[in-house]
Order: structure tokens, then sequence, then C-alpha cells
């Protein structure tokens, strides 16, 4: 896929039909946040809420997500939150190889724009597309990756967060981790 900008970029991906999460979506959910952050989260894709609203994370998952950032000071406009796949798959099931393989030129192009210097992958499924494919989430969050000029890291997904507490204080530490990062980065003041 040619790069585009921004606009045009997500034009194509609202109408786009390439894999078959197109017959059963409400709305295609393409991304939000700030486009001149350099700090991105990457989660799964989008799941019931989001579907009907067209954005990321606005569900429980989200409500969620946007407590762990406030943990760490950071809101909505200082990151920007994009999935793997822009489409629902049905009854939240994991996204198909295939299908994250047809949307991935999307995220690309995203990650070509932003020129992030922190991805942040939400759940094993984002870690294994933008990490490694055999990425282990229980062993391996928190963990940091320095690759092409650009820091990699995930934490447990949200939803897994919401299922299982326990996971909580571990996402913590990984929180204050990304703070840190942030502060040697020069990419927060205090
Ligand atoms: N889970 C995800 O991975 N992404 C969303 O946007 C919502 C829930």
């Amino acid at each position: 896929m040619e790069k585009m900008d921004w606009d045009t970029l997500e034009l194509a991906c609202r109408s786009c039909t390439q894999c078959g999460l197109c017959a059963t979506r409400h709305n295609v959910v393409f991304g939000v946040g700030n486009r001149e952050a350099k700090l991105l989260f990457v989660g799964e894709g989008p799941g019931e809420q989001e579907d009907l609203q067209g954005i990321p994370f606005v569900g429980p998952a989200g409500k969620l997500l946007d407590d762990m950032l406030s943990i760490i000071d950071l809101t909505r406009e200082d990151c920007y939150i994009a999935n793997i796949v822009k489409c629902r798959p049905p009854r939240n099931r994991d996204p198909q190889q295939e299908e994250q393989a047809m949307c991935f030129p999307y995220l690309d192009n995203q990650i070509d724009l932003l020129d992030p210097k922190i991805i942040v992958c939400l759940g094993r499924i984002a870690a294994q597309k933008l990490i490694a494919p055999d990425f282990r989430i229980t062993s391996q969050h928190g963990h940091w990756l320095y690759r092409q000029d650009r820091w990699y890291m995930a934490m447990y997904h949200p939803s897994a967060l919401l299922r299982d507490v326990y996971k909580r204080p571990e996402t913590f530490d990984d929180l204050l981790s990304l703070r840190e990062k942030l502060r040697e980065l020069g990419m927060r003041k205090d």
C-alpha cells in the first residue's frame, strides 16, 4: 500500500472491504488522540461499544485505560490510540492472522505518520504483531525493546485487568516504567 497522509488514510480505511470483518461492522475504528503525539498505544481490535461509536477504547476496557493513563498523569491528548484491526471481530474473538495481515498496512501508515518514540502494546495480540510473534505477555510485559529508533513495551490488555485484578499491581509497575521512559526521553517535564 502506498503511504498516505492522515485524511486520505482515514478515508481509505473507513471504506475498506479487504477482509470479512467489514460485513459485520457498524463503524470502522480508525484511531483517536493527538496526531502530533510521540506516544502510541496499540490495542487488539474494537469491541462492541467501539464498533457502535467508531472510537477506540470507549467501553469498559477503555474506561480502565483512561484510569491507567491518569495514574501517570496522561490523557488521550498526550498520546494516540489505535488497534491492530480496525473492525470488530464477531463476538470479540481474536482477530485471525489473515485479518491482521490485511489491516496492518493502515496501522503501519499511522506509525509512519506519527513517528512515535514509544509504542505500548496493549495485550498479547498487539505485542505478537509489533514486538515478536512468540511474545509471552505473562513473562515479557514491562520489558523494553529498542528497535529502529523507537522503544516498544507491552502491558496487559485492560480487558485482562478487568477479568483478573491480581494482574493490576504488575501493570502499575509497567505504568511507572513508562513514566520513567517518558522522562528519560525528555517527553515530560516532571
Ligand atoms: N479492546 C481493544 O483492543 N481495542 C479497543 O479499541 C477496545 C477494546
